[in-house]
């Protein structure tokens, strides 16, 4: 059901809007906006973890996270990330994934081409998201968040790897921090949509980490986002005026 919706926003051209949550009202606020799916990204380690990066985020703490949010959702499907070292192999994929599921995941994403892990996923009818380009749960052995799709060479193994992922059944692929050229072939070449974060706009949609997009977090703002609001001041005001009401 999921996968015939993906296919048939990208057949209607309907681009697809999707934003993180990781705890019960963002989700339930963002179910009632009419997000297209809600996302529990591993990027939790970073925004409400307090972690340098993803890389440490366990499955546990993904397990805990998702049920809060999929108690805030009714309407929209919900992704999840499975968090690094928890699909080395196709059987470990899979018995995490379904794990996932129980917890109450619409759709598992994977980062890399693993199509061996995307195949063993999809043999229990398991909705499972793709990720090329910038991998996060690979930021340290690359020393930061660079740019993908740069050299002709480069763009031409991400569409090639796009497109084993989408052989291997994946029903939707996110493309971060990769050049908008680039991007919007690869966009072109597939059948499933792609969703971009840092990616430009020829994607068939779009992902933000959704504190990044209310400004929440204006301690780390990646270069792409444009927030839509400043939260972080009338929050710190609303404390501070607290504050002062108590102390009177
Ligand atoms: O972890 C995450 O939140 C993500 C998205 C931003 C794509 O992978």
């Amino acid at each position: 059901m999921f996968e015939k919706n993906l296919k048939s926003a990208k057949s209607d051209h309907q681009k697809l809007a999707w934003l993180t949550a990781y705890d019960y009202p963002t989700a339930r606020l963002l179910d009632e906006s009419g997000v297209d799916l809600i996302l529990v990204g591993d990027s939790l380690g970073m925004v409400v973890l307090g972690q340098k990066d993803t890389v440490d985020v366990t499955l546990e703490e993904m397990i805990h996270h998702l049920k809060a949010v999929r108690r805030g959702v009714h309407r929209a499907p919900v992704g999840v990330d499975l968090p690094c070292g928890t699909y080395h192999t196709a059987d470990e994929a899979l018995a995490n994934s379904l794990r996932l599921v129980q917890a109450g995941a619409d759709a598992v994403k994977l980062e890399g081409c693993l199509p061996d892990q995307v195949s063993q996923i999809r043999s229990e009818g398991i909705e499972v998201i793709g990720h090329l380009g910038m991998l996060p749960q690979r930021v340290r052995e690359e020393g930061g968040y660079h740019k993908k799709g740069k050299s002709d060479l480069e763009a031409q193994l991400l569409l090639e790897s796009a497109l084993k992922l989408q052989d291997a059944g994946c029903c939707a692929l996110v493309l971060e921090l990769v050049q908008a050229d680039v991007a919007t072939d690869i966009s072109m070449k597939l059948d499933i949509p792609t969703i971009g974060i840092g990616s430009g706009i020829g994607c068939d949609g779009q992902v933000l980490v959704t504190s990044d997009l209310v400004g929440l977090q204006p301690w780390f703002r990646p270069a792409f986002v444009k927030p839509k609001a400043d939260l972080a001041t009338p929050f710190r005001e609303a404390v501070q005026e607290f504050i002062k009401e108590v102390r009177q």
